[in-house]
């Protein structure tokens, strides 16, 4: 029997089936039916009525959309899917207090702040393409790695927990108290198997320990805090900073398991540095491309600037030559910046440029906003003689509010676009002054449209012709 069958003979039209299936409405159809087209299939007007209550009904049981049930469905083929070996990291979310809230609280306001937890949530699991299992009250459930995999779904995982904690703890709430969450982490190899339940709160049949384990990291978690277990830790790498909670005797669990508590992202420049764990072994080969990356360098050095294209697979050792040509040029004073884009921000106005400014301004998560400012201005100072007249602007970019200390700027967007780009460029022409600067934009392909047209800008700025 499939899933619309079911779902049909529990609210009373079963005698639709065979016409729902003749017409091949399945799930994801099932969700974009309106009234017309159940008139046209000849379901009588009271039917109509019960059929668009019962599907508006079924979508909001669960935020998890039919589309993205269905969605997985589609990748594990039908609704009698085979089992499945994945490696999947999993995330449970729990929003702390909410027992006390509902003792405190109208159940219309408690029913409002669970709708805008389970918002803040789902808008981050969306965000970092993860799948969300199951939406529990005031908990979550959310897959990295099923259905869809990529190569980095616990990085993907964490970045989720730590957007949760931050949206979440930003909601405002009518006892005026912030909202906090704990979350837990684990990954590992796990057995995916059929759809269980029904309808919309239909999951997968998941065995493993990950799904245990992560539930037992966010019952011991702290308020706001996020741990993960060893297992995901080591797929981190440097990507994040991690505070050691050592080894944890956890119920249920005949070992005790080591736990780690993410701080926030790391600092490092590059995706390249973030996955490096130790050495980097030598360099094999690649000596046709790093003489060339060396001719045009000396290029440069003779004040004719130049832009270097290096594309090719994932992993074929692009981020390596350009370690490759900087170990070469060790014994030469040169400028290095470095701009990682990100495959979460492509469409987030200057995204690495503004990681790159935070990151040699020693600007964190954490910094308060009044540093913030002090920070950017020693940076800029250093940097330039102009920083009075860059600082405004760049305040904007990294969103420092300036209070008395500039005067806001009263400008278009476009004026104000152009502006950055200028400072920007200033900046750089400063640092050039000096000595030869090497400019790396690394996975530039997840560049935002505003990056890319800084980029056009320097190459117009240096009169730049071709790109090698
Ligand atoms: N020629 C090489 N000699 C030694 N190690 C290499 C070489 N090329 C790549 N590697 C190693 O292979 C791994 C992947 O290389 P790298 O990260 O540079 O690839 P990439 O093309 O930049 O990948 P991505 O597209 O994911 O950014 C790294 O650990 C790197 O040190
Ligand atoms: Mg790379």
């Amino acid at each position: 029997m499939t899933d619309v069958q079911q779902w049909l003979e529990k609210i009373g039209l079963a005698q639709y089936a065979d016409l729902f299936a003749k017409n091949d409405i399945d799930w994801e159809i099932l969700a974009e039916l309106n009234e017309q087209d159940l008139e046209k299939l000849g379901v009588s007007l009271g039917h109509r009525k019960k059929l668009i209550k019962a599907i508006s009904e079924a979508r909001s049981a669960s935020l998890q959309a039919p589309k993205r049930l269905d969605e997985a469905q589609a990748t594990i083929g039908t609704a009698n899917a085979r089992a499945e070996r994945r490696h999947l990291t999993v995330l449970l979310c729990d929003l702390v207090g909410s027992t006390a809230l509902s003792a405190r609280l109208d159940p219309e306001d408690l029913r409002g702040i669970l709708h805008e937890f389970q918002r803040c949530c789902g808008d981050a699991i969306r965000r970092y393409e993860g799948h969300i299992a199951r939406f529990m009250g005031d908990g979550v459930l959310a897959y990295f790695g099923f259905p869809t995999a990529h190569e980095d779904d616990a990085e993907r995982a964490v970045n989720t927990a730590l957007e949760m904690v931050e949206s979440v703890s930003a909601l405002a709430i009518p006892t005026a108290q912030k909202l906090e969450v704990r979350v837990g982490i684990a990954s590992g190899l796990v057995v995916v198997g059929d759809l269980i339940g029904e309808g919309p709160a239909r999951e997968f049949a998941l065995v493993g320990d990950a799904p245990n384990l992560a539930a037992r990291l966010q019952a011991i978690a702290e308020p706001n805090r996020i741990l993960v277990a060893s297992r995901t830790r080591h797929l981190l790498g440097k990507l994040f900073e991690f505070a050691d909670l050592g080894d944890h005797n956890i119920k249920g669990l005949d070992r005790p398991i080591h736990v780690w508590r993410v701080l926030a992202s790391s600092s490092v420049a590059s995706r390249f540095e973030a996955r490096q764990s130790s050495h980097l072994t030598p360099l094999i080969g690649r000596q046709a491309e790093l003489a060339l990356l060396q001719k045009q360098y000396g290029k440069a050095k003779r004040g004719k600037g130049q832009v270097i294209l290096i594309s090719g697979e994932p992993g074929i050792g692009k981020s390596r030559l350009v370690v490759a040509l900087r170990n070469r040029l060790a014994g030469e004073m040169h400028g290095f910046l470095s701009f990682q884009c990100s495959s979460y921000h492509t469409s987030s106005a200057f995204y690495p440029v503004i990681q790159h400014l935070e990151r040699a301004a020693g600007i964190t998560r954490d910094t308060l906003p009044t540093d913030r400012l002090d920070k950017l201005e020693i940076l800029l100072r250093q940097q330039t003689e102009q920083a009075n007249s860059v600082m405004p602007l760049l305040a904007v970019l990294l969103s420092i509010p300036t209070k008395d200390r500039y005067a806001p700027l009263e400008l278009t967007p476009q004026q104000l676009k152009n502006r950055t780009f200028s400072a920007l460029l200033a900046l750089l022409e400063a640092s050039t002054e000096q000595h030869p600067v090497i400019l790396v934009f690394e996975d530039v392909h997840w560049a935002d449209p505003t990056s890319l047209e800084l980029l056009e800008r320097i190459r117009d700025h240096y009169r730049i012709g071709g790109c090698w």
